[in-house]
């Protein structure tokens, strides 16, 4: 790579951020296409989040991915935002269009893409399946947001706080109405009684991140027919059982690799690498 007097400035603001896989990924998705720019990390605090957006205009960098704790707070300091961030009510990528900042969220279709890959393993289609989402936080917005656009005929949603998900079928209530048929929350201790009525599974949720985390509901109780999605990047104790189980499961690196990907092309509008990112991914 040979950065001069032209390379375009691309990155990611989040509080911590050295752990990010984006700048890898991205970086190698330039590279591949011959684009001149780079794509760097920003650790931003919370307090500094409004400079920080002003400081993209200033120093016209072109684009940026956000991530927590930012995704809600810095829909206040853009110019403008798309459909999914005004439902989804949290934002993951800022394009820089001459110093009019426009926010979209691109989790909802990084989601729904890689559940696609995997429904095709089982010849499957969503608008056939019933769901199990846990969490109501950001995550599972985009998620539920993506299962409603795609016409799943059931959503179960699972949380810790049921206001979290009244207010979710509230907020969603405008994109279609019979959110209040399709959607029905439950509490995490229900989640055994439903596992019956359920196709797929999905953990929004940040529990199963650390080793000594407790299941969510017994995960024995799981069944070969069903499929196992976790948004976590790694294989959590979820999915191990899922495996054990002989179902079909799947971690977050998809969910990962195509929102970056769909964030690559509203930037550039030219058709992202994947397999490269996906390789980077992987490594
Ligand atoms: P994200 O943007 O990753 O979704 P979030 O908005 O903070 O993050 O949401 C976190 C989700 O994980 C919420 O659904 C939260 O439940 P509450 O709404 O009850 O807070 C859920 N969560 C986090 N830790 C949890 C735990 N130990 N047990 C159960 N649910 C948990």
């Amino acid at each position: 790579m040979i950065l001069n007097g032209e390379t375009q400035v691309y990155g990611i603001l989040g509080y911590p951020v050295k752990h990010s896989k984006s700048p890898m990924f991205q970086t190698a998705a330039f590279e591949a296409l011959g684009i001149n720019a780079v794509y760097v990390p920003f650790h931003v605090k919370p307090e500094d989040l409004k400079k920080a957006i002003d400081g993209i205009k200033a120093l016209s960098i072109k684009g940026v991915n956000i991530t927590v704790p930012h995704k809600e707070e810095v829909i206040k300091y853009v110019n403008e935002v798309s459909e999914e961030v005004k439902y989804i009510g949290a934002a993951n990528t800022i394009k820089n269009i001459d110093g009019y900042l426009k926010a979209y969220n691109t989790d909802a279709y990084g989601f729904i893409r890689g559940l696609k890959e995997l429904l095709q393993k089982a010849k499957k289609e969503i608008y056939e399946l019933k769901f199990l989402v846990i969490g109501a936080g950001g995550a599972s917005r985009a998620v539920v947001y993506g299962l409603l656009k795609e016409g799943a005929q059931k959503i179960y949603i699972a949380n810790r706080t049921k206001e979290r998900v009244e207010k979710l079928i509230k907020d969603f209530s405008s994109l279609n109405k019979f959110v209040k048929e399709i959607i029905t929350p439950i509490s995490l201790s229900e989640i055994d009684k439903f596992l019956d009525k359920t196709d797929v599974i999905i953990n929004t949720t940040s529990v199963g991140l650390k080793e000594e985390d407790k299941p969510l509901f017994r995960y024995e109780n799981l069944k070969k027919e069903h499929i196992v999605i976790d948004i976590i990047y790694k294989k959590t104790l979820l999915l191990k059982e899922a495996e054990k189980k002989g179902c079909l499961w799947q971690d977050g690196l998809p969910m990962l690799l195509y929102q970056g990907a769909k964030s690559f092309e509203i930037w550039t509008g030219k058709e992202a690498p994947i397999k490269i990112m996906e390789e980077i991914l992987r490594k």
